[in-house]
């Protein structure tokens, strides 16, 4: 007899005894697990072996809900073997450990923290906060029907914009609205209220040279990108642009340059497609030196860019940050979008809305650093 057919032969007289004595009292005779140590009632438990076995039930459940997934996840699928080794248990058993050595060393051994401080219902816990309105956001789902490549995203954008032509062409813009800024919450902010309606203005010469220019109540604050440098000023002397800064405002810039986007950023790829409000939209990943992950949302029917969002670096990961974009109007044959929405982490939002953008020369002189 062949190890196989004594199997079965074991499993048919199991079968029939369970026929004729019924599950219930099957049941009733496995043992149930008490105050006696897991390692001890458990065939397969190497660090909770002191836990009373008692808990083992409420400790796994505890886990499948801190990580938002059915026993299945780590275990095999049949209930009586639990003990099976899988790969995700070896993990599990990582962290477990890991949970217990922080406890101890770090909060003299109290159950401060547990798989649910860091995962919150998912089994990859996020490193990067969240932004604003994140949780109305499902991510890139599986594209449906043909994918557009990078390259024809951007040409359609840039076609839709008014051509390349059109874009090189300009001499420069000078666009003037308003910044409403509507804080983060926090204790001290503990409800998000317009700070102040501010006056706004952008001047912009090609790719590379930008200035904005906030008119606060006492002062107005600059910033300036200039080709691979930039610098900013509020009340003091000038001082350089932080280089993640620098690289934020060249993709912001680049929303209205986009045969840019390819320089600044390196493996451009479809991702997949996502609704954004109410517009279909593709969705192109990329990632550059000072921005780990930029996402570029596309609108599939118009093929406007429509959202871009990026994590900005700090010492603890990353601020996610995203811009939508809207209202795209055209001044002198060139259109661009009239109304920038930035969310921040924790409610954050300012808002910039331009009421004119003219087009016309601008003295690069205007662009230079003020020497002090
Ligand atoms: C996150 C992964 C994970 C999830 C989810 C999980 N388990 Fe476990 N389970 C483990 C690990 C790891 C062990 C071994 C623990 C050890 O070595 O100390 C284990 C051990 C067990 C054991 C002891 C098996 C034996 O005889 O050695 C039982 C019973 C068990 N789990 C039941 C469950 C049940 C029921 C669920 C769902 C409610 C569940 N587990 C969910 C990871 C998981
Ligand atoms: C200090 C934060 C932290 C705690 C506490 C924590 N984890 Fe994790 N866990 C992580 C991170 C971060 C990852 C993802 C690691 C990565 O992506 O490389 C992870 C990944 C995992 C995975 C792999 C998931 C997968 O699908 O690849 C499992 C399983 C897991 N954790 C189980 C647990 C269990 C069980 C506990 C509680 C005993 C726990 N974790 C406690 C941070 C934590």
């Amino acid at each position: 007899m062949g190890t196989s057919q004594r199997t079965l032969f074991g499993s048919a007289v199991a079968a029939l005894v369970a026929i004729l004595f019924g599950m219930a009292s099957l049941v009733a005779q496995a043992p149930v697990p008490g105050p006696q140590p897991s390692g001890e009632f458990f065939k397969n438990v190497t660090v909770l072996t002191t836990m009373p076995a008692h808990l083992m039930q409420p400790t796994m459940q505890q886990m499948e809900i801190a990580l938002g997934v059915h026993c299945v996840y780590c275990h095999e699928g049949n209930n009586t073997q639990r003990d099976l080794e899988t790969p995700l248990k070896e993990t599990a058993r990582e962290m477990m450990r890991m949970v217990a050595d922080i406890n101890r060393t770090q909060f003299e051994g109290r159950e401060v923290v547990t798989c649910n401080t860091c995962h919150q219902g998912r089994t990859k816990p996020t490193s990067a906060l969240p932004y604003n309105g994140e949780e109305g956001t499902t991510g890139p789902l599986e594209a449906t029907g043909p994918v557009p490549t990078v390259d024809e995203l951007l040409t359609r954008y840039t076609a839709a914009l008014g051509g390349a032509e059109a874009i090189a062409n300009l001499p420069g813009r000078h666009l003037t609205g308003t910044v409403t800024n509507y804080g983060h919450i926090d204790q001290v902010h503990p409800q998000r209220a317009p700070t102040q309606v501010l006056g706004y203005e952008i001047l912009a010469k090609g790719p590379d040279t930008l200035m904005t220019i906030q008119h606060n109540i006492n002062n107005d604050a600059v910033t300036v990108m200039n080709g691979d440098g930039g610098w900013t000023r509020g009340n003091g002397a000038p001082t350089d642009l932080r280089p993640d800064l620098l690289a934020v405002a060249k993709l912001e810039n680049a929303v209205m340059h986009p045969s840019q986007l390819t320089g600044l950023l390196s493996n451009l790829t479809v991702v997949g497609q996502e609704m954004v409000g109410e517009r279909s939209t593709w969705v192109v990943s990329g990632t550059s030196e000072w921005l780990p992950e930029v996402t570029l949302y596309f609108d599939q029917a118009t093929a406007y860019l429509l959202s871009l969002s990026y994590q900005q670096k700090s010492g603890y990961c990353c601020h996610v940050f995203r811009n939508d974009y809207d209202n795209f109007l055209a001044t002198n044959g060139v259109r661009m979008p009239m109304r920038w929405t930035m969310n921040g982490p924790r409610e954050q939002v300012t808002v910039y809305e331009f009421d004119s953008a003219e087009i016309g020369p601008i003295d690069d002189a205007r662009f230079a650093r003020p020497t002090p």
